[in-house]
């Protein structure tokens, strides 16, 4: 497959309104196993996301135009990945690139991921970049999940651990 011209950038508050109608998709939200955020939910999220600067929060741009976004944030103590990609746009290759930019921007290893364990396409973008299933686990249903098969990943790589000192 040929490239696609994908661009990363800072989310703004401008994108907003664009990345709230990507998340409203029924086979999106079925594809990731997740509950759509409303407009009361989605609006102060990434509030506190675009507020929060150990947040990475990029803009995913295909000859310019907003498709979608990646995301490198604090999960229970873990630096984790995670992306969306506007329907009209998958099959393009567009979130392994995306992926890829982020994965250059972000020196931390190692890095994160948890997918339903169904969501063939999420977990085929991340072995591409080099993430492995460390195990399977059932997640429990939440106000944001229903209850899922979930697969845990792993991108190692970069810098040893500094051993501790004398
Ligand atoms: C998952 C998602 C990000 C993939 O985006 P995308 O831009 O279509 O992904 P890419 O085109 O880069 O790669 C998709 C890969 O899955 C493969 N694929 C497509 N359908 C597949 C299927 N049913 N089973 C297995 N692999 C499949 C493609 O062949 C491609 O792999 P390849 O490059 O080796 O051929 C996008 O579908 C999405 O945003 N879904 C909804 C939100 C979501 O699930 N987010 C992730 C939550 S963890």
């Amino acid at each position: 497959m040929t490239e696609p011209a994908v661009t990363l950038r800072p989310v703004t508050a401008a994108d907003l309104d664009t990345l709230f109608a990507h998340q409203l998709d029924a086979e999106a939200n079925a594809m990731a196993v997740v509950h759509l955020r409303d407009r009361e939910a989605f609006y102060p999220h990434w509030a506190r996301i675009l507020a929060d600067p150990a947040i990475t929060a990029s803009a995913v741009l295909l000859d310019g135009a907003l498709v979608g976004h990646v995301t490198c944030f604090d999960q229970g103590g873990q630096d984790t990945i995670g992306y969306w990609i506007a329907k009209e746009h998958w099959g393009k290759g567009i979130a392994s690139r995306a992926l890829q930019l982020l994965l250059e921007q972000v020196p931390r290893r190692p890095l994160h991921a948890q997918v339903a364990r169904s969501n063939h396409r999420s977990l085929r973008v991340l072995e591409r970049a080099g993430f492995r299933v460390t195990r399977y686990e059932h997640a429990p249903a939440t106000e944001r999940f229903p209850a899922c098969e979930e697969a845990l990943l792993v991108l190692d790589g970069g810098e040893p651990p500094t051993p501790p000192g004398p």
